[in-house]
Protein backbone atom coordinates (compact mmCIF):
# COMPACT_ATOMS: atom_id res chain seq x y z
CA UNK A 1 0.00 0.00 0.00
CA UNK A 2 1.29 3.42 -1.05
CA UNK A 3 2.02 5.42 2.14
CA UNK A 4 0.71 8.80 1.82
CA UNK A 5 -2.97 7.45 0.72
CA UNK A 6 -4.60 7.89 3.98
CA UNK A 7 -8.18 7.62 3.03
CA UNK A 8 -9.16 5.32 -0.03
CA UNK A 9 -9.92 6.70 -3.40
CA UNK A 10 -13.38 6.95 -4.37
CA UNK A 11 -15.13 5.53 -7.47
CA UNK A 12 -16.94 8.69 -8.87
CA UNK A 13 -18.23 11.53 -7.32
CA UNK A 14 -16.38 14.80 -5.60
CA UNK A 15 -12.78 15.13 -3.75
CA UNK A 16 -12.73 18.86 -2.36
CA UNK A 17 -8.97 19.37 -1.67
CA UNK A 18 -6.40 21.97 -0.12
CA UNK A 19 -9.09 23.11 2.53
CA UNK A 20 -7.89 25.31 4.70
CA UNK A 21 -7.38 23.35 7.83
CA UNK A 22 -10.20 23.42 10.38
CA UNK A 23 -12.74 24.29 7.68
CA UNK A 24 -13.74 20.91 6.50
CA UNK A 25 -16.40 21.02 8.55
CA UNK A 26 -17.78 24.38 7.25
CA UNK A 27 -17.90 22.79 3.49
CA UNK A 28 -20.13 19.68 4.94
CA UNK A 29 -22.62 22.61 6.24
CA UNK A 30 -22.39 24.92 3.34
CA UNK A 31 -23.11 21.30 1.16
CA UNK A 32 -26.25 20.26 3.09
CA UNK A 33 -25.71 16.37 3.20
CA UNK A 34 -27.60 14.86 5.68
CA UNK A 35 -28.81 11.76 6.58
CA UNK A 36 -31.68 12.10 3.63
CA UNK A 37 -29.17 11.62 0.54
CA UNK A 38 -28.45 7.96 1.72
CA UNK A 39 -26.46 7.60 -1.64
CA UNK A 40 -23.96 10.19 -0.51
CA UNK A 41 -20.91 8.54 0.99
CA UNK A 42 -18.94 11.42 2.63
CA UNK A 43 -15.35 11.32 3.97
CA UNK A 44 -13.93 13.42 5.79
CA UNK A 45 -9.84 14.01 6.85
CA UNK A 46 -8.92 17.14 8.98
CA UNK A 47 -5.66 18.36 9.80
CA UNK A 48 -3.75 16.26 7.25
CA UNK A 49 -0.11 17.54 6.54
CA UNK A 50 0.28 19.30 3.26
CA UNK A 51 3.21 20.37 1.35
CA UNK A 52 1.75 23.37 -0.70
CA UNK A 53 -0.67 24.81 2.62
CA UNK A 54 1.12 23.35 5.41
CA UNK A 55 -1.83 21.42 7.18
CA UNK A 56 -5.29 21.11 4.91
CA UNK A 57 -9.01 19.12 5.73
CA UNK A 58 -10.41 17.00 2.44
CA UNK A 59 -13.49 16.31 1.94
CA UNK A 60 -14.79 13.16 -0.42
CA UNK A 61 -18.01 13.20 -1.38
CA UNK A 62 -18.70 10.12 -3.31
CA UNK A 63 -21.63 10.06 -5.93
CA UNK A 64 -22.04 13.83 -6.28
CA UNK A 65 -20.19 16.04 -8.93
CA UNK A 66 -20.39 19.37 -7.46
CA UNK A 67 -22.08 22.11 -9.84
CA UNK A 68 -21.04 25.61 -10.11
CA UNK A 69 -23.21 27.78 -7.22
CA UNK A 70 -21.54 25.02 -4.76
CA UNK A 71 -18.24 25.54 -5.64
CA UNK A 72 -18.65 29.28 -5.30
CA UNK A 73 -19.78 28.70 -2.25
CA UNK A 74 -16.88 26.45 -0.84
CA UNK A 75 -14.81 28.88 -2.41
CA UNK A 76 -15.89 31.84 0.20
CA UNK A 77 -14.98 29.80 3.20
CA UNK A 78 -12.04 27.52 1.37
CA UNK A 79 -10.40 30.30 -1.31
CA UNK A 80 -7.65 27.57 -1.93
CA UNK A 81 -9.86 24.22 -2.53
CA UNK A 82 -9.21 22.08 -5.85
CA UNK A 83 -12.17 20.79 -6.63
CA UNK A 84 -10.78 17.05 -8.70
CA UNK A 85 -14.44 15.44 -10.36
CA UNK A 86 -13.82 11.71 -10.00
CA UNK A 87 -15.41 9.28 -12.57
CA UNK A 88 -14.52 5.31 -12.73
CA UNK A 89 -11.83 5.85 -10.12
CA UNK A 90 -9.95 8.87 -12.31
CA UNK A 91 -9.78 12.59 -12.45
CA UNK A 92 -11.41 13.41 -15.28
CA UNK A 93 -11.78 17.29 -14.09
CA UNK A 94 -9.86 19.40 -11.45
CA UNK A 95 -10.32 23.00 -11.22
CA UNK A 96 -9.48 25.82 -8.57
CA UNK A 97 -12.00 27.15 -6.80
CA UNK A 98 -12.36 31.35 -7.07
CA UNK A 99 -14.55 33.50 -5.21
CA UNK A 100 -16.86 35.36 -7.91
CA UNK A 101 -16.28 39.08 -8.54
CA UNK A 102 -20.35 38.95 -7.56
CA UNK A 103 -22.45 37.11 -5.42
CA UNK A 104 -26.07 36.51 -5.82
CA UNK A 105 -28.92 34.62 -4.57
CA UNK A 106 -25.77 32.52 -2.39
CA UNK A 107 -25.81 33.88 1.11
CA UNK A 108 -28.40 35.30 3.12
CA UNK A 109 -27.40 38.88 4.36
CA UNK A 110 -26.79 39.20 8.51
CA UNK A 111 -28.22 41.78 9.33
CA UNK A 112 -31.50 41.33 10.01
CA UNK A 113 -33.29 44.28 8.94
CA UNK A 114 -32.12 43.93 5.50
CA UNK A 115 -35.02 44.12 3.05
CA UNK A 116 -33.79 40.59 1.78
CA UNK A 117 -34.95 39.18 5.25
CA UNK A 118 -38.11 40.07 5.17
CA UNK A 119 -39.37 40.66 1.02
CA UNK A 120 -38.45 37.99 -1.40
CA UNK A 121 -35.59 40.28 -2.75
CA UNK A 122 -32.59 38.48 -4.19
CA UNK A 123 -29.46 38.97 -2.39
CA UNK A 124 -26.13 40.43 -3.94
CA UNK A 125 -22.85 41.01 -2.80
CA UNK A 126 -19.83 42.54 -3.68
CA UNK A 127 -16.47 41.34 -2.96
CA UNK A 128 -14.35 44.17 -1.23
CA UNK A 129 -11.70 41.52 -0.34
CA UNK A 130 -10.31 37.88 -1.06
CA UNK A 131 -7.64 36.90 1.47
CA UNK A 132 -9.60 37.29 3.89
CA UNK A 133 -12.47 37.73 2.14
CA UNK A 134 -14.76 40.18 2.63
CA UNK A 135 -18.34 40.95 0.78
CA UNK A 136 -20.40 43.59 0.98
CA UNK A 137 -24.67 43.66 0.73
CA UNK A 138 -25.56 46.00 -2.24
CA UNK A 139 -29.05 46.60 -0.46
CA UNK A 140 -27.95 47.03 3.19
CA UNK A 141 -24.10 47.83 2.90
CA UNK A 142 -23.15 45.01 5.83
CA UNK A 143 -20.07 43.60 5.30
CA UNK A 144 -19.84 40.55 6.11
CA UNK A 145 -16.67 38.07 6.97
CA UNK A 146 -15.74 34.49 6.89
CA UNK A 147 -17.38 33.88 9.93
CA UNK A 148 -20.74 36.14 9.44
CA UNK A 149 -20.47 33.80 6.02
CA UNK A 150 -20.31 30.51 7.58
CA UNK A 151 -23.31 31.16 10.64
CA UNK A 152 -25.94 32.01 7.27
CA UNK A 153 -25.58 28.47 5.83
N1 LIG B 1 -8.67 10.92 -5.26
C1 LIG B 1 -9.60 10.03 -4.74
N2 LIG B 1 -10.15 9.06 -5.50
C2 LIG B 1 -9.79 8.90 -6.79
C3 LIG B 1 -8.83 9.78 -7.36
C4 LIG B 1 -8.30 10.79 -6.57
O1 LIG B 1 -9.95 10.16 -3.56
N3 LIG B 1 -10.32 7.91 -7.49
C5 LIG B 1 -8.13 12.01 -4.44
C6 LIG B 1 -6.66 11.91 -4.15
O2 LIG B 1 -6.42 11.13 -3.01
C7 LIG B 1 -6.27 13.36 -3.94
C8 LIG B 1 -7.24 14.12 -4.84
O3 LIG B 1 -8.31 13.23 -5.13
O4 LIG B 1 -6.54 13.76 -2.58
C9 LIG B 1 -6.60 14.57 -6.12
O5 LIG B 1 -6.08 13.45 -6.80
P1 LIG B 1 -4.82 13.56 -7.79
O6 LIG B 1 -5.10 14.60 -8.81
O7 LIG B 1 -4.50 12.19 -8.26
O8 LIG B 1 -3.69 13.99 -6.75
P2 LIG B 1 -2.56 15.12 -6.87
O9 LIG B 1 -1.90 15.05 -8.20
O10 LIG B 1 -1.71 14.98 -5.65
O11 LIG B 1 -3.43 16.45 -6.75
P3 LIG B 1 -2.92 17.97 -6.69
O12 LIG B 1 -1.88 18.16 -7.75
O13 LIG B 1 -4.18 18.76 -6.95
O14 LIG B 1 -2.40 18.17 -5.29
ZN1 LIG C 1 -28.20 43.29 3.48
Amino acid sequence: MQKDIRVRKINRGTVIDHISAGQALNVLKILGITKEHPKITLTVAINVPSKRIGVKDIVKVEGLELRGEEIDKISLIAPEATINIVRDYKVIEKKKVEIPEKIEGMVKCANPNCITNFEIVKTKFIVEKKHPVSIMCLHCERVMMEKDIVRQF
